[in-house]
């Protein structure tokens, strides 16, 4: 609140609107780490297997082969078409089963990608860690609460690498995102809020069924794997995020993201409860993961975090993460970080309009003699700052980076399993919330449903 009288409201009216025609400060983010500069010996490469390759696992392997020293060597998948792709996309000698195990039995791999559906990831990662390989699984980590313990157990007996997907965790953005809120650049944080919007049938996971897709070339029963026993259905096997027997719906594709982006640079560990609404609102076509959810989560470090994931928005295809501090505000989104900084008023101000003229003055004069003008359009300093990514800049490539970084120096990753529980456990408190029509608790220490 200012002080409102005419000749105020214009001085600030004017230093407003000149304020608002400042341009942000642009600064070019470096590398988070140089490229090794010497070539890495064909015996010292690591070599790599995919398992479970479509879209989300090709895009890895694709990524992973770009950092020096990776060799992809095979690939295993439940449908044929993916098998022939592998070999296409990495050669004719690239070793291919619908059956991973065989994967796993194979001296020369070191490390495997895990890019199957959501109910797969605990059970391919555990079977890969006790074969001795190192693992890349991706987000969500889990789909069961139960698979969280057993996958950070694992990783502890096996003494095996396990980096969970979240690739915003080794993303610039986010790294400066997090030394700004370290430094007080927004002074204390109150609340993150977070979004995605898509309008689009292909945000709505309306994948592409292949037009040969039958029990031949499909394995359907390792597809489903420990979900219901059901007829072959190719639109379960190709477009399975629909349906909560193989997802974690929205909660665990792009809540997980938020949780992960929000926990990463807060260092928060997860929140102490959750609520959340949602349901099906416009696709209608069998799924029965809902396609609007909204999330909230009070978190002990000071804050509250709001998420909003929507399928039937009519407008713009949107993703924003939004930090709100008590001096201004930092957004992250696809190529930049904006800080605008907006410094608490050290004055309280005054409602005196309503007050006789003289008194008015005689409040005004007292007023300033305690709180004198430090500023002579009497507004505080309003700066914004922008951060911008490397053009082409890829943080999926520089979370491979620090995987086989860590692959090769055994030192811990950027993304344990602890912290893919905490992310992950606390994204799908919003399906528990749904179902339970209740506040859900989390102790985010024991990572346990409270
Ligand atoms: N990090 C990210 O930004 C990101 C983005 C998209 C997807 N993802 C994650 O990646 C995973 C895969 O998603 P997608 O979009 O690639 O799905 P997809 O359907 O395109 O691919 C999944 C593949 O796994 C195969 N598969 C299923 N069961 C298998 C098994 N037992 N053994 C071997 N292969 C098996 C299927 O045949 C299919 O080809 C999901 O968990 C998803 O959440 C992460």
């Amino acid at each position: 609140m200012r002080i409102f009288d005419r000749r105020n409201f214009l001085r600030v009216a004017a230093a407003a609107s000149a304020g608002s025609m400042i341009m942000p400060r642009m600064h070019a983010l470096a590398l988070a780490q140089e490229e090794p500069t010497k070539p890495v010996a064909a015996n010292d490469h690591i070599q790599i297997a995919l398992i479970g390759a479509g879209g989300q696992g090709m895009g890895d392997a694709r990524s992973a082969v770009q950092v020096p020293g990776v060799k992809l060597v095979a690939v295993a998948d439940c449908y044929n078409g993916r098998l022939t792709r592998g070999k296409e996309l990495w050669g004719d000698d690239v070793f291919t089963t619908r059956d991973y195990r065989e994967i796993l039995a194979r001296k020369d791999i070191d490390a495997v990608i895990i890019g199957t559906p959501d109910h797969w990831h605990k059970q391919a990662s555990v079977d890969a860690m006790r074969a001795g390989k190192d693992v890349y699984c991706e987000k969500p980590m889990i789909h069961l609460y139960a698979d969280g313990p057993e996958m950070i157990e694992t990783a502890h007996k096996t003494n095996r690498i396990l980096q969970i997907g979240s690739q915003r965790v080794s993303s610039v953005l986010y790294a400066k995102a997090k030394e700004l809120l370290a430094s007080g650049a927004i002074g204390q944080l109150n609340m993150v809020t977070a979004s995605w919007d898509r309008n689009s049938s292909l945000g709505a996971w309306n994948y592409t069924i292949p037009p040969d897709a039958s029990p031949e070339t499909c394995d359907w029963p390792r597809f489903l794997g420990t979900a219901p026993k059901i007829p072959f259905s190719a639109e379960q096997f190709f477009q399975w995020r629909k349906w909560k027997a193989y997802g974690s719906g929205v909660a665990g594709d792009l809540f997980v993201h938020l949780f992960s982006g929000t926990h990463f640079v807060t260092g928060a560990h997860g929140p102490t409860q959750g609520m959340a609404t949602g349901a099906l609102r416009f696709w209608k076509d069998g799924r029965d993961a809902p396609d609007v959810m909204l999330g909230l989560f009070d978190y002990k470090e000071g804050f509250n975090l709001s998420l909003r994931v929507n399928f039937v928005d009519g407008g713009e295809e949107s993703e924003s993460l939004i930090f709100t501090g008590s001096e201004g505000t930092m957004q992250i989104g696809w190529t930049s970080l904006t800080v605008s900084r907006v410094p608490r008023e050290k004055e309280p101000g005054l409602t005196i309009d309503t007050f006789p003229e003289a008194m008015q003055t005689q409040i005004e004069e007292a007023y300033r003699t305690k709180y004198p003008r430090t500023h002579p359009e009497g507004q505080p300093p309003v700066g914004s700052e922008k951060y911008v990514a490397p053009a082409g800049y890829s943080d999926q490539y520089d979370h491979f980076k620090n995987f086989f970084a860590s692959v090769r120096s055994r030192k811990p990753v950027v993304e344990d399993a602890v912290f893919g529980y905490r992310a992950a456990g606390a994204a799908l408190l919003s399906n528990l919330s749904i179902e339970r029509h209740a506040v859900v608790r989390w102790d985010p220490e024991a990572m346990k449903l409270a």
